[in-house]
């Protein structure tokens, strides 16, 4: 039995990590706790045929509770102020902002992928990128066989990525109202840009990507990544270029993907067999297909992914990492 907080509960994500846990029901909890701004204070929430209420984050409300495990989705700046008060008062926070995913002593993790970087925790854990979270199991499972180089990402990613804020700009793009939230309008149209802008000409979305990947794989490896957002609600896709040591061969490639724990292989091209929004959406798994040799070069390849970006490139794998952690303990 844990006790379990939610910060950002009535957020996407956070309405998500409910979700999941409904299904999860063999995770049992005997306290839960769930958190909003202050405009939220005192909405109700049921959760497995109880009403919760919900409440204001503040220190005061943080400390006065026997806290196991906390799921954090309010965004990077409440992440800074409030994750180290929960993790000094002996809380393990799963973080599902950008705030500590850099930071050497906060493992960054995919369970299929590296979950032995838990064990190195110091109560904060960061969940990656939620189109990073997508392309590590099918990397792993190549890197594993052919060894890998080097990577190119080219990612169609959802709106609701964005959060509400996201969702409702292509609603109301589609009856004919303005974008509040993103720079133009996003029905009907493809925004190479995602997060702000860097000096290297790359947005924050892409240098996440970068640095999100070698850190989970452990690998100085060359990443280049295009982010772009596309007028769909839910999942993203990401077209993947690898280059590789060892010569590339797609059976053994399939082979790989197919027994990797997390992926599900669609690749039958000949019978329009080949992953989707629309197939990924309310899943946990990572789908991937399109799998074939580069025309030019024996050691590289491409394939084509898709995740649920809510679920496995966010709530899901944040609950999957406090499983693991539930299990250690
Ligand atoms: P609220 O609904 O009260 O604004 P999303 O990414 O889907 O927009 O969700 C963001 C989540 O972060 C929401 O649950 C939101 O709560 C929560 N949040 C925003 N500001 C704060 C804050 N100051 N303290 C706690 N949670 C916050």
């Amino acid at each position: 039995m844990i006790n379990l907080a939610i910060v950002g509960a009535t957020g996407l994500v956070g309405s998500t990590f409910l979700k999941v846990l409904e299904e999860k029901s063999y995770i049992k909890i005997k306290n839960l706790y769930l958190f909003a701004s202050p405009k939220s204070e005192g909405k109700q929430i049921v959760f497995r045929g109880k009403t919760h209420t919900i409440h204001s984050l503040s220190k005061e409300n943080i400390l006065n509770k026997k806290i196991d495990y906390a799921l954090f989705s309010a965004g990077s700046e409440i992440s800074k102020k409030y994750a180290k008060i929960f993790a000094q008062n002996k809380t393990i926070v799963i973080d599902n902002s950008s705030a500590f995913r850099m930071e050497k002593n906060v493992p960054l993790v995919v369970p299929q992928v590296n979950e032995d970087a838990l064990n190195k925790h110091k109560n904060i854990i960061a969940n990656p990128n939620c189109s990073t979270i997508a392309c590590m199991a099918p990397l792993k499972a190549l890197d594993s066989v052919f060894s890998l180089k080097e990577v190119v990402f080219s990612t169609y990613q959802a709106v609701s990525g964005s959060g509400m804020k996201g969702l409702n700009d292509l609603k109301q793009n589609m009856l004919g109202n303005k974008s509040q939230f993103y720079p133009y309008d996003i029905y009907e149209n493809c925004l190479p840009h995602i997060d702000s802008f860097m000096e290297n000409g790359f947005t924050k979305e892409e240098m996440k990507m970068v640095n999100e990947t070698q850190k989970i794989l452990g690998k100085k490896i060359k990443v280049n990544a295009t982010c772009v957002r596309v007028p769909i609600s839910y999942c993203h896709s990401i077209s993947i270029y690898a280059k590789f040591q060892k010569e590339f061969n797609t059976e053994k490639a399939r082979k790989a993907l197919q027994e990797h724990d997390g992926i599900i292989l669609l690749d039958e091209p000949k019978n329009n067999i080949y992953p989707m929004p629309i197939i990924a959406k309310n899943r946990d798994e990572v789908f991937v297909g399109r799998v074939r040799k580069d025309l030019f070069s024996k050691n590289a390849m491409s394939m084509f992914v898709v995740a649920d970006n809510i679920r496995k490139g966010a709530a899901s794998n944040a609950i999957e990492i406090m499983e693991k952690l539930i299990a250690k303990n």
